[in-house]
């Protein structure tokens, strides 16, 4: 996967057997964008791009009547405001002068193999040298002194490039008020975006929209990446489709603030951006400081949608989580917080331990309550220790202790980065949260936002949570964050800092995650933020999996994990059979729908299993059964969308194992039809010459008849039930 550079017309090639990204230094020195796509044949010299001709309206970079260039009429790598483009810039800085027009021009670069890690900042990363190749380009604007390096990695496998950007101060110092991660430039606007938004309980429903001239766009200014808005957005050509036809994605490695933009120009230009979003920042550079951008993982495809997931799926499994929990299943689990909320003794805990260590679960995780005097979400929050001993009379050491001795692991939740008024932690500390001097702090679910921002609200936090962790055997953590930000100021920090805060808090957020994987390397950590507020790249490098919606609805559950396999693997996506009626939408749905949903995500359970039938139980049984036996095929195989509920009346999707010999399709159905016509369900993925049995012989067919012709799902066969909600999982097998 080369780095080229040519000399003589100052062009970059970056590619593998995927794509190729193509760079150039613009006769003015600044950085040119020439093409982004499918792989081309290095050459010299792609100048042609280019374009230098006289247009009315336009300015140009220098007087030279035979060149005109016009930053307008180019595409360009990171482009600003202020000269002659009038487009939405990727940065912005103000200078000491209070100008904000900046020069920055090609000065030098390297290549090298592998790849940086970012300072305090979650990035994908590599095993081996071999893995990836990245150049970073120096850009400097001469007469501040300021230097920036624009960083690409591109991966050997993968047709994907992580890009970020360093900005340092000249000898005067300036503000950043933008920095995006990345720019890109396409030369046309024929294009449908996709995006992730919904609220809580649906959270990342596909939204789509066909471009126009103007702006549009995703972006969070709730002070985490939200069940809004996910920091992803693909640009899909009009006939693309699950399966075939170009789709441009960029998907930021970030958990706070966030933009995704799309600027589209009179001429059809079709400027892509995604960074922090710049409304909600600014950042004071001292002369010589260095501000690091997040990373974007831009990613190119003619394989459709699904050729877009499989890349993301691959990077983000592989090479964003990390640690000993990445390469293993997650403990079928067993959590208490639909079943007991805050209210249960430690004898409630156990009995429900013992139900679910007889039904095979592997590991309790003891939700909400156990600390302080959270009797509700009034109290209790900041004070991270046992106080109530009516409830844990042996405290948590004493309750892992005896979960442990039943032969399950436990696990425990915490919301760190949350206060309740009512709590030692605030009348000790009550300039510890986010607050503007003189205005209302509004309080969410009862709660503040302490001030991550920081250190010693940080340190303070990892002491409380290291003496819980190092007193007890806990081999899991679900971090919660219940509420968005508001009121966003701090009382360590000068006037001319407060512009600062939400980035400083994320930061702080993921030194708080450092120091913890340091310290405790054997935990497997879920981030949870109301469900899925805060399910993003950023939070994945940490915690491997996220708490993917607090809709445990077998229905809805469809929907949104349909929604979230777009970018994030199923490895990522906590799932749980919970009780009916649901508690979210009331729903009732069978035992049988709501387990084959939640064995395509990290299966668990979260109902009273103290409480269910010996009927129920002896399904329990099996479904658990199913999981051990197929799960590590759900987590590494490679997934497919086949039929979207959220165009139809039936979702359908399907997982494929490494060597093509195994698959288990998930087919739902929302409404029973009546006297329906044929229905085939065609799969992907197979080796269409190898011979397959569907369930157990249903079948028994090639490759290729179940990809072109599909199966026949009739109701007799498969044994559909005749009811709303029904569904089905497929096991195809090679023969
Ligand atoms: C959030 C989480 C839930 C649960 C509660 C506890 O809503 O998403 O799963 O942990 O908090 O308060």
């Amino acid at each position: 996967m080369p780095i080229c550079y040519h000399e003589n017309s100052r062009t970059f090639h970056l590619y593998n057997d995927d794509v190729s990204y193509l760079m150039q230094v613009l006769p003015n020195g600044q950085m040119g964008q020439l093409y982004f796509g499918r792989k081309l044949r290095d050459r010299e010299d792609f100048s042609y791009l280019v374009r230098t001709e006289e247009r009315a309206m336009n300015s140009y970079t220098s007087e030279d009547r035979e060149r005109r260039l016009s930053l307008q009429q180019v595409r360009q790598e990171y482009p600003s405001y202020g000269t002659s483009d009038f487009r939405s810039p990727a940065f912005e800085i103000e200078w000491q002068d209070g100008s904000r027009v900046s020069d920055f021009c090609y000065a030098s670069h390297v290549i090298f193999k592998g790849k940086r890690k970012l300072e305090g900042l979650p990035a994908v990363y590599v095993e081996a040298d071999g893995e990836a190749d990245t150049l970073e380009i120096t850009l400097v604007d001469r007469r501040e002194g300021a230097r920036m390096i624009l960083s690409y990695t591109i991966f050997r496998d993968y047709g994907a490039l992580a890009r970020s950007v360093r900005i340092q101060a000249g000898g005067r110092g300036c503000r950043l008020e933008r920095v995006m991660s990345l720019s890109l430039d396409l030369p046309d606007a024929d294009f449908v975006s996709v995006q992730l938004s919904g609220a809580w309980a649906r959270e990342r429903y596909v939204k789509e929209r066909r471009l126009e001239e103007g702006l549009q766009g995703v972006y969070s200014m709730r002070g985490a990446s939200s069940s809004e808005h996910n920091p992803f957005l693909a640009l899909r050509r009009p006939n693309a489709g699950e399966r075939s036809g170009e789709v441009y994605a960029v998907s930021l490695i970030y958990s706070g603030n966030h933009l995704e933009l799309v600027d589209v120009d009179h001429n059809h230009v079709t400027r892509l951006l995604a960074g922090i979003h710049p409304d909600t920042f600014s950042w004071k550079l001292e002369p010589g400081a260095v501000f690091q951008s997040p990373e974007a993982v831009l990613v190119y495809t003619d394989r459709g949608l699904n050729g877009m997931s499989g890349i993301f799926h691959e990077l983000y499994r592989t090479r964003l989580r990390r640690g000993i929990w990445r390469d293993r299943a997650c403990p079928i689990i067993i959590n208490n917080w639909e079943t007991t909320g805050c209210e249960f003794t430690e004898e409630k805990i156990l009995e429900l331990a013992d139900t679910a260590k007889s039904l095979g679960v592997e590991m309790l995780v003891l939700d909400d309550g156990w600390f302080g005097d959270r009797e509700n979400d009034w109290t209790g929050l900041g004070d991270w220790y046992v106080t109530n001993f009516q409830k844990l009379p042996h405290g948590i050491a004493g309750l892992a202790e005896k979960v442990k001795e039943r032969g399950l692991r436990f696990g425990l939740w915490f919301e760190p980065e949350m206060v309740n008024k009512d709590s030692r932690l605030y009348r000790e500390h009550p300039d510890w949260i986010l607050q503007v001097e003189g205005r209302f702090a509004s309080p969410g679910r009862n709660q503040h936002v302490l001030d991550f921002s920081r250190q010693e609200v940080v340190d303070y936090i990892y002491d409380a949570m290291e003496k819980v962790l190092g007193s007890a055997d806990i081999s899991y953590i679900k971090w919660d964050m219940n509420r968005y930000i508001t009121e966003c100021g701090s009382a360590a920090y000068p006037a001319d800092r407060q512009g600062e805060l939400f980035h400083r808090y994320i930061l702080g957020v993921y030194s708080l995650y450092e120091r913890l994987i340091a310290r405790f390397p054997e935990i497997l950590f879920e981030s949870c933020s109301s469900g899925g507020s805060r399910f993003d790249p950023g939070m994945l490098y940490y915690a491997g999996q996220t708490w993917t919606s607090d809709n445990t609805d077998a229905v809805e559950r469809v929907r949104i994990q349909y929604g979230t396999s777009y970018v994030y693997p199923l490895c990522s996506m906590g799932a749980h059979v919970s009780d009916v009626p649901n508690q979210q939408s009331g729903r009732i749905t069978s035992m049988a729908t709501r387990s084959n949903v939640a064995h395509f995500g990290v299966f668990g359970y979260q109902m009273n299993l103290t409480a269910v039938t010996d009927s129920e139980k002896e399904e329990i049984r099996r479904q658990i059964a199913w999981e051990k036996e197929h799960r590590d095929l759900i987590r590494c195989g490679r997934f497919y969308r086949l039929r979207d509920p959220f165009r139809e009346n039936t979702g359908a999707w399907l997982v494929v194992s490494g060597d093509r010999r195994e698959a288990m399709v998930g087919y739902y159905q929302i409404y029973r039809e009546v006297n329906t016509g044929w229905d085939f369900l065609k799969l992907e993925g197979l080796d269409p010459d190898m011979l397959y049995s569907v369930n157990g012989g249903v079948q028994v067919s090639y490759g290729d008849e179940l990809m072109n012709l599909g199966i026949l799902l009739d109701q007799e066969r498969f044994g559909i039930a005749k009811e709303d909600y029904a569904s089905i999982i497929l096991h195809i097998k090679a023969v």
